[in-house]
């Protein structure tokens, strides 16, 4: 016998209001790259546009660069959200700003000098984030919390969009969490991988402040329709 059926009456089901205002964050690795502007005209009511820069190197796929982003950067008056998964990402910092970039996302993999990556991005004038893989220990960013304005959890190994979101990132965006609290820092958590309006609450309820997603929004009815579908899970 349930335990509905037990006490006679139906348990009202608990689901706590989303504790802070979200950011979506659309992955243009989704869209239909032959129609980039229109497919960013679609995502006009998200808050910033996710750049995923794939390098076949550093990640075993190749997706965009440079001139990419500088034709979104054309269409479209969106915060560019730029994902370097490339190696030495220090090479091209400035050529990614000159080409539209607001923020600039580097691996702690990717490169030995991650503070000096940082720096470099700063410099630039643009919002500094850095992210790490699944596999990789989060102290590993701990260095350079107080210097950034986001990190990034990748709930998905970088390469490839629509994989599974990894439950335990949900401990490691929880953790990250109390760290930048412990600090008094405001930056943003972004989750990027596997983001669905089926998992969005419990992620930002882990302490997410920004979710990136592509196959979610870039679905067969079109990238209006996906966004909303996400926006409504966060009511
Ligand atoms: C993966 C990319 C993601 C990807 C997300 O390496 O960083 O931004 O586009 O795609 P979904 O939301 O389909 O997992
Ligand atoms: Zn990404």
């Amino acid at each position: 016998m349930s335990r509905a059926s037990r006490l006679g009456r139906v348990q009202p089901v608990t689901d706590p209001a989303v504790p802070h205002p979200v950011k979506l964050a659309p992955s243009l690795l989704a869209c239909d790259f032959a129609r980039l502007g229109e497919e960013l005209q679609a995502i006009q009511g998200a808050d910033w546009a996710h750049v995923d820069v794939m390098d076949g190197a550093f990640v075993p796929n190749i997706s965009f660069g440079l001139p990419i982003l500088a034709a979104a950067r054309r269409a479209s008056s969106l915060f560019m959200d730029v994902h370097l998964m490339i190696q030495h990402p220090e090479r091209y910092l400035r050529d990614f700003a000159e080409a539209g970039a607001d923020g600039l996302t580097v691996h702690v993999e990717s490169t030995p000098h991650l503070h000096r990556a940082v720096q470099q991005i700063r410099e630039l004038g643009k919002k500094a984030g850095v992210t790490l893989n699944p596999g990789t220990p989060l102290e590993a960013l701990r260095p350079v919390l107080a210097d950034v304005d986001l990190v990034l959890i990748m709930s998905v190994n970088p390469g490839f969009g629509g994989q599974k979101f990894i439950p335990s990132s949900l401990e490691r965006i929880r953790t990250l969490r109390r760290w930048l609290d412990d600090l008094g820092s405001a930056a943003e958590i972004q989750v990027d991988g596997g983001v669905t309006p089926q998992n969005a609450r419990a992620v930002v309820h882990a302490g997410a402040t920004c979710l990136v997603a592509g196959s979610a929004v870039y679905g067969p009815d079109g990238a209006q329709a996906g966004l909303e579908r996400l926006r409504e899970a966060l009511k």
